[in-house]
């Protein structure tokens, strides 16, 4: 199966009525614990590097193990980075053989957004990578432990997501419409309106960004208007951080490895859930 680009697993997932789930690879555990499961329940999967994690993910260094690991693996998987902000970060996933790049440029002004993204989307095609880029701007970042809420005022704008999509030929667009990054203060309250006018306004599939916190009805009434992706990192590293807690209160006394292996299981357990919710599960049977 392996490696694929992003295109080919969120086109099919976007005309099936399922996301394929992308999550946050910072290192050897993370990319074994994501793997495991996906091959476990024949999920596709995106393994997704942030560049918000470069300075515990040495690309050139760790790149040629997620392709080996990519190519190898009995799903299809594609290798993502995700929140490019910079041309050198995009530069860099495209040399290292990444099949997608996420090209965020949410905070700039429309025009800019549209003309940075196309300069990429030009690039990043001619050697069959996919793109996608964010349009409205999710708050939060990576590793956020503030709680955060949505800024209705920083939401997608369906008509400019027509103009964004048409201008940029992206293949994947990052809408903003409730979700956060990180942790939600209070209950997420999803524009599931404004989701399926931009669906019909772009015909392309969509991402969803802040996928740790929202509900399964959130998922399933997204996924139904148009989410094709979902990005989740919060949840694994909640995961991961919830069952290290644990370990001196264990009968036996773990080594390292061994302590490590704990840790994988708890973010299997975490990406295992999501991929169930997100119906990628059975997908390549
Ligand atoms: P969470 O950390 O909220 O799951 O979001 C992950 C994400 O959107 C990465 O781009």
């Amino acid at each position: 199966m392996a490696l694929v680009n992003l295109k080919q697993l969120v086109s099919a997932a976007f005309h099936h009525g399922y996301a394929v789930g992308s999550f946050n690879v910072v290192n050897m555990e993370t990319l074994q614990a994501i793997l495991q499961v996906a091959e476990e329940h024949h999920s596709p999967v995106i393994l997704s590097v942030a560049e918000a994690h470069f300075p515990f993910v040495d690309l050139e260094e760790f790149s040629p193990i997620l392709l080996r690991a990519a190519r190898k693996a009995k799903v299809p998987v594609a290798l993502h980075l995700d929140h490019g902000q910079s041309l050198p970060a995009i530069v860099t996933a495209l040399r290292n053989g990444f099949t997608s790049v996420m090209f965020d440029g949410s905070t700039l002004p429309l025009e800019e957004n549209i003309a940075k993204t196309r300069e990429i989307t030009r690039m990043a095609h001619a050697v069959d990578v996919s793109v996608e880029a964010e349009l409205g701007h999710v708050t939060g970042g990576e590793d956020d432990t503030s709680p955060g809420v949505a800024d209705p005022s920083l939401f997608t704008d369906p008509q400019e997501a027509e103009l964004f999509v048409a201008e940029t030929e992206v293949d994947a667009l990052a809408v903003a419409v409730g979700s956060v990054h990180g942790i939600y203060q209070g209950t997420p309250e999803l524009d599931i309106e404004r989701l399926a006018a931009i669906r019909d306004l772009t015909g392309v599939p969509l991402v969803l960004h802040g996928g740790s916190g929202l509900s399964n009805d959130d998922f399933r009434q997204a996924i139904a208007a148009g989410i094709a992706k979902i990005n989740v990192y919060t949840d694994m590293s909640q995961a991961a951080m919830a069952r290290i807690r644990t370990v001196d209160t264990l009968p036996q006394r773990l080594g390292f490895p061994e302590f490590m292996l704990l840790v994988r299981e708890a973010i299997q357990e975490a990406v295992a859930e999501k991929m169930q919710i997100f119906g990628s599960v059975g997908q390549c049977n």
